[in-house]
């Protein structure tokens, strides 16, 4: 039994219990799962809140279906969508928001292992995580190729098509380019599984702004230690979320949750400050 005689956290019921716990010496290795509505407060939409989401703005390209626009198939066909998409989302144009700036206050105090985000905006390396600490589970922009020969591509050169809104092609094979972006029916980095056995020995799993519907990511949450506490911050209740002991749900929004948990936890002026520097 693991945590026999720490009575916090098999207490692991709401954000008091959790800030108590991650005070305690029995947790050391905190690990996170992030997805769109992290972001949403910085002004990137989400995929799936109806109205606001992308999906449900994104009629206007004249879709099949909203997720054809990370469909290879879909995008061989017509690139236009999925490239206008990427010039509205790419990096740089958005600030981070406080609850990325948590998990920078958390590895300030050496107790972040792993971010797994899900989110392609950069904005957790942009709140001052280190690479190491970054799981880019679906990909970025930090790198493209060529759809066809994989040949990579010019990062300035896309840039540039991207906002003149024009498609690039490969220079080899005339192929289409697009960044490393991973699309519903690619596989994930390789780095992504290479860090999934490190979940076996988390202390704390913290889900943030995720509707926890896309595989394989949505099973990272199983991949914790039975009776290790799983917080899930976010607007709506996802997941298995309540089927184990140790299961906290704080239903709100993340930058309001991650405010609530660093008052609890005295790191309120430290979270403005790292927030400050964005
Ligand atoms: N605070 C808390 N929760 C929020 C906020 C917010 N400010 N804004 C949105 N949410 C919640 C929504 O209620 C929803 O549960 O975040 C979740 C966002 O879910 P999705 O829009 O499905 O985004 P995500 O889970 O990241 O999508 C996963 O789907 O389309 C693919 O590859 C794409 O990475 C994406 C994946």
């Amino acid at each position: 039994q693991k945590y026999e005689g720490n009575p916090t956290v098999l207490e692991a019921r709401d954000l008091p219990s959790i800030a108590k716990y991650m005070k305690s010496d029995a947790c050391k290795r905190v690990f996170i799962m992030n997805g769109a509505g992290i972001s949403t407060s910085s002004g990137i939409p989400d995929f799936r809140s109806p109205d606001t989401g992308l999906y449900a703005n994104l009629a206007r390209l004249r879709l099949p279906y909203p997720e054809a626009v990370f469909e290879i198939t879909f995008f061989r066909n017509n690139p236009k969508p999925f490239y206008m998409l990427a010039k509205e989302l790419y990096p740089g144009n958005f600030r981070p928001t406080p609850a990325h700036s948590f998990l920078k206050v958390l590895d300030n105090h050496k107790l972040l292992t792993k971010c797994f985000t899900q989110n392609i905006d950069t904005l957790e390396r942009r709140a001052g995580l280190s690479d190491d600490k970054i799981v880019e589970a679906h990909g970025s922009y930090a790198s493209q190729r060529c759809i066809d020969c994989k040949r990579p591509y010019d990062a300035a050169k896309l840039k540039e098509k991207l906002f003149k809104e024009e498609v690039a092609h490969c220079e080899n094979c005339k192929g289409l380019i697009k960044p490393d972006i991973v699309f519903f029916g690619e596989s994930l980095p390789p780095l992504f599984h290479r860090s999934i056995p490190s979940l076996k020995s988390a202390d704390l799993l913290i889900v943030m702004g995720t509707s926890l519907v896309v595989q394989p990511f949505a099973s990272l949450v199983d991949l914790v230690p039975e009776d290790c506490p799983r917080l899930l911050i976010n607007l709506e209740h996802v997941g298995d979320f309540g089927s184990r002991p140790n299961d906290v749900v704080h239903l709100g929004k993340c930058d309001d949750g991650v405010r609530e948990l660093c008052r609890l936890l005295g790191w309120e002026e430290e979270l403005e400050r790292e927030w400050e520097k964005t």
